[in-house]
Parts: C-alpha cells; structure tokens; sequence
C-alpha cells in the first residue's frame, strides 16, 4: 500500500549555492506520496489526499519533511574512538586510529561495530554514508552486511596500506588489488550497494600500491574512488618528502590514474593553483569535513572560492576524525568555518550540501538526496522544536529558514522524528 507523508516539505529544484535560494522549495503543508520505494507524486497535502483516498496517512504536523541526509566522507571503523583527545593527524592516526582499525581482524568486532554506526546514523537521520573500511576485507563484508540488512543504498570500500602503518595493520600493493577486486566483485551493484576503490592516502601507499588502484578504477569505471588531499601541512611536506619529483600532493594521484571523475578527495584544504585547476578540468568530488577540519585542528576549507569556481563539494562528517555523526552538527560546523572565512552560508546552502550537494559529490543525485518524483524514498522527518532551547527560537521565526537555522545550529538526534529507508518506515 502506497504511503503519504504529511507536514512542512523541503525539497530542491536547483543548486541554491549557484543559483540562488530560489531553488530551494518549501511547502507549509505538503504532501509526499511513497510508493513501492520511491516518491510517486509530491504536492500540497490537501490535494494529494483527495486524489489518494486509499493511501495510508503519516501526519506529521508542522515537523519537516527532508530528503534524508548524505554522509560523503566516514571511517565507520573509528566509531568506538571518535573524541580522542589532543593530537593533530600524523599524531592521532599513530595513537588512536591505528590501533582500533587493527581489531577489524575480529569479524565479530567488525560486525558489532558496523551494526553501533548504523544506529548511530540513522538515529541521527543519515541515509547513506560513504566509508572507509579498514585493510582487513572483513570490515568490508561487515559494512554492507550490516547496510544490505537495513536496506540502505550505502557505499564503501577496502582502505588500502602498504607503508607507514604498524604491521598488521598493512598489506601490499598485489593483496590490495587482488582483495579489493574481489570484494567490489562481491558487493557491487548488490541491492543499494556500491564499492568504492580506497587508497588510504599517499603517505601510507609505495608507488606500486596507488599503481595497483589506479588500474583496478580503470578496470570498473562505475565505481568511485575515494582519498584524502591535502589536509594538514605536515602532511603536505611529508608527502613532498615521500615523492620529491611529485608537483604537488594531487601528482602523487594523477601520477597513478587516481585523478578522474568519480574522485572523491577528502579534506582539501590546502590546494595550489595548479591542483585547483585540475580538480575541477576534471570534475573530482571535494569532501568538506569541518567538525574533523576543527577538531583534528586542520584547517578552514574554502567553500566560497572552491564553489564559485565551480567545483563539485559534498559535505561529511568524517567520523571519527569529525567529533559527530550527525549532520545537523556537520552543517553547523560549515557555517562557523565559512563564518571564518567571511561568507555566512544560508540555510538552504547548508540543507543542500547535506543532503542533494552530498548526493552528488556521490554521483548519485539523480536517486537520492531530494524530495522530488521518481527519487528513491529516503526521508528524515525533523521536528523544528526538538527542545526547550530550539523551540524558544523558532516560536519567533519569521520564514522557513529562521524556523530551521536552530535547530542546524543546536539541533541532534532529538530532532530526528522519523527516518524512512527505502520507502519503509524504521
Ligand atoms: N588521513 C588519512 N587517514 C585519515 C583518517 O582516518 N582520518 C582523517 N581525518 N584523515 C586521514
Ligand atoms: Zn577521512
């Protein structure tokens, strides 16, 4: 039976970041038809209930209804460490990450803790991720195990090491190759499932392993390719002093055919002139991380000269580097990092780059990510007065997006009414 949910829609005919808040859509009182897994008919509540009489009805009053949020850039295997104290990247990877991604040898670990992310985030109303595993495939059968069984369209894939990492904790450039071709063969196309070929980052792969990725993307074109760019300024010169004749971090990529469309490059920070160019010649995805960019203590991301220029930008929470899972905070944090760096970004920016802007940085905007016909129903249903604090401001709203700015500055998963994957209701 078909379902209509009723209440405050919000939905996208456009990208609000390059053409203007118009393209953001907001009815008071809407109505999205669910049938089947996707939106059939979206409109005004009254009008679809009279044209729908046998439909089952969700009213949810004067709470939002959103395209559920898109999660660019995670480590679900960090989830039991997010929050450790006092390091910067080199530092926090050597003392906290390593050691906790070396657990993932345990299957049952492995299983455990993508079953507590899983929760976690579509607690916080987060629909699909995309995630590093770690170098053990297990991690990886865990991760879209723990996501087919939920339903969810979910993408991931084997992070590969072979230097600079404790042993165990490494493998090589013919085993990253021959696991992760396995695994993409495995999982690929499965239900909502996608594989994601994922170099670690330049420092922690020899030449041969960034050559041996960069053969296995070209060999499945379909998939994405995930890393991380320039994201501290130690790293930067270490990757220098690693591959002296590189011209800059983006080479050590572009050298082994990791530079192309459905690159997904996280952090970004610290970019020359020639690898901005470059990244948008080639319409790579640029992963905006900022409650990990100010935890990590990284640095500000410039999404006002990188969107301007035209680059594609997803926005992720970057867990457990980033201090949450969810994407309220995330939206929060950009808005102070773009406060930083003196152009405030308006709501509907915000909304957007959590949900359509992450869905395509992704590649797959045209599924999920929006409210709109024909779009698989992925849905989070958010109360704009999920406490006494939020619910003071928003008493006092004079449009949409003075009513929804409080609860991205102050809002977590309180505010999260109801998630739906898939067109079912959690
Ligand atoms: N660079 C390489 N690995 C990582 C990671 O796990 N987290 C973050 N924030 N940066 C990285
Ligand atoms: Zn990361």
């Amino acid at each position: 039976m078909a379902d209509l949910l009723i209440g405050q829609v919000l939905s996208f005919g456009g990208n609000p970041m390059t053409e203007g808040l118009g393209a953001a859509l907001h009815s008071a009182r809407g109505g999205v038809l669910v049938d089947g897994g996707k939106i059939v008919a979206m409109g005004e509540a009254d009008d679809l209930r009279r044209a729908n009489p046998q439909t089952r009805v969700t009213d949810y009053g004067d709470a939002l209804i959103s395209a559920g949020f898109v999660d660019a850039h995670v480590h679900y295997p960090q989830t039991a460490m997010i929050a450790s104290w006092g390091k910067r990247l080199i530092d926090w990877l050597n003392s906290y990450t390593f050691p906790e991604e070396m657990k993932f040898a345990d299957p049952a670990y492995a299983a455990e803790i993508a079953a507590r992310y899983f929760e976690l985030t579509l607690s916080n109303g987060t629909t699909t991720v995309c995630s590093y595993c770690t170098i053990h495939p297990e991690s990886v059968d865990a991760f879209f195990g723990e996501a087919r069984t939920r339903g969810l369209r979910a993408y991931a894939g084997k992070t590969c090491m072979d230097r600079n990492a404790p042993d165990g904790l490494t493998d090589t450039a013919r085993t990253a190759y021959d696991d992760s071709k396995r695994l993409l063969q495995k999982w690929h196309g499965v239900d909502r499932l996608s594989y994601v070929v994922t170099p670690r980052f330049s420092p922690t792969s020899t030449p041969e392993q960034l050559s041996a990725m960069g053969a296995l993307w070209a060999e499945h074109p379909d998939c994405l390719m995930q890393t991380h760019l320039s994201e501290q300024t130690d790293e930067v010169a270490w990757v220098k002093s690693l591959f002296p004749t590189a011209r800059d971090y983006l080479d050590t990529y572009e050298a082994h055919g990791l530079v192309g469309p459905g690159a997904l490059f996280g952090h970004a920070i610290y970019l020359e002139p020639r690898e901005i160019d470059r990244l948008k010649e080639v319409d790579a995805s640029l992963i905006h991380c900022p409650t990990s960019n100010t935890f990590i203590g990284s640095g500000l991301f410039d999404m006002d000269g990188l969107s301007a220029a035209g680059h594609r930008i997803g926005l992720a929470t970057d867990t457990g580097g980033g201090s949450s899972f969810s994407m309220l905070r995330t939206m929060a944090a950009a808005y102070e990092v773009a406060q930083l760096r003196g152009r405030p970004l308006h709501p509907a920016e915000l909304w957007w780059l959590a949900t359509q802007g992450a869905a395509r940085s992704l590649r797959t905007d045209d599924r999920i990510g929006n409210i709109a016909v024909g779009m698989e129903a992925d849905i989070a249903v958010i109360d704009l007065a999920s406490t006494p604090a939020i619910a003071q401001r928003a008493a006092r709203a004079g449009d949409i997006w003075e009513a929804l700015f409080p609860t991205i500055m102050m809002g977590d998963d309180r505010a999260v009414k109801a998630v739906w994957v898939n067109g079912r209701l959690l």
